[in-house]
């Protein structure tokens, strides 16, 4: 296995989390019908404890899609592929998106471009578990965010490096591009 340098254990994790979904659930007490849209792959692990953390007067509706960006590698391919973009009819509602990392910015621009275009959403947010601002190439400000890291490559609770480390409980760094050592 790679070398993987834990940055946020399982437990800080948890704990930010159930900060999020305190600030969420208060914002959106008022809010009709909340629909929770999560991207796939990245967004598995936070949206599942996120959602378990979300408390409204409405309960939520949740839906997926799947957007890709990255090719195998460490560095973004520029263009927005859509794998998957099938919602049912979310017009007018009160959209909640939820991803794992905003690094160009660019696959939460044009998800959130997409939805307003589609969907007229009475309100449109975003909650996202990592940002990495520094790498920022299209504005995209995230409404929540987890933690803000610097420009590392990172692993684990949903996030991967060519498919691998997805399932790892905390948050590591990749060391050496992926090599193992
Ligand atoms: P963006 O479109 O450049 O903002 O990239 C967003 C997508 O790139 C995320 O949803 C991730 O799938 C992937 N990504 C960006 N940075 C990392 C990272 O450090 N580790 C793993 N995936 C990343
Ligand atoms: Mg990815």
């Amino acid at each position: 296995m790679a070398n993987i340098k834990e940055i946020y254990s399982a437990q800080v994790i948890q704990k930010r989390i159930a900060e999020l979904g305190k600030e969420i659930s208060a914002d959106y007490q008022q809010l009709e019908k909340p629909v929770v849209i999560g991207v796939m792959k990245g967004a598995l692990c936070f949206l599942a404890d996120l959602v378990r953390n979300i408390s409204t007067a409405d309960p939520l509706q949740i839906e997926f899609v799947r957007l890709a960006s990255y090719g195998g590698a460490t560095e973004s391919s520029g263009t927005v592929q859509t794998p998957y973009l099938d919602l049912p009819n979310i017009r007018n509602r009160n959209i909640l998106v939820v991803e794992d990392i905003i690094d160009s910015g660019r696959t939460g621009r044009f998800f959130l471009d997409y939805l307003r275009d589609q969907f007229k959403p009475k309100t449109l947010r975003m909650a996202v578990f990592l940002d990495k601002p520094s790498r920022r190439v299209v504005d995209c400000q995230p409404d929540y965010t987890g933690f803000k890291i610097n420009d590392l490559f990172v692993v684990g609770y949903g996030l991967d490096y060519a498919e691998n480390y997805r399932e790892l409980p905390f948050l590591g760094e990749l060391q050496n591009g992926g090599e193992a050592g």
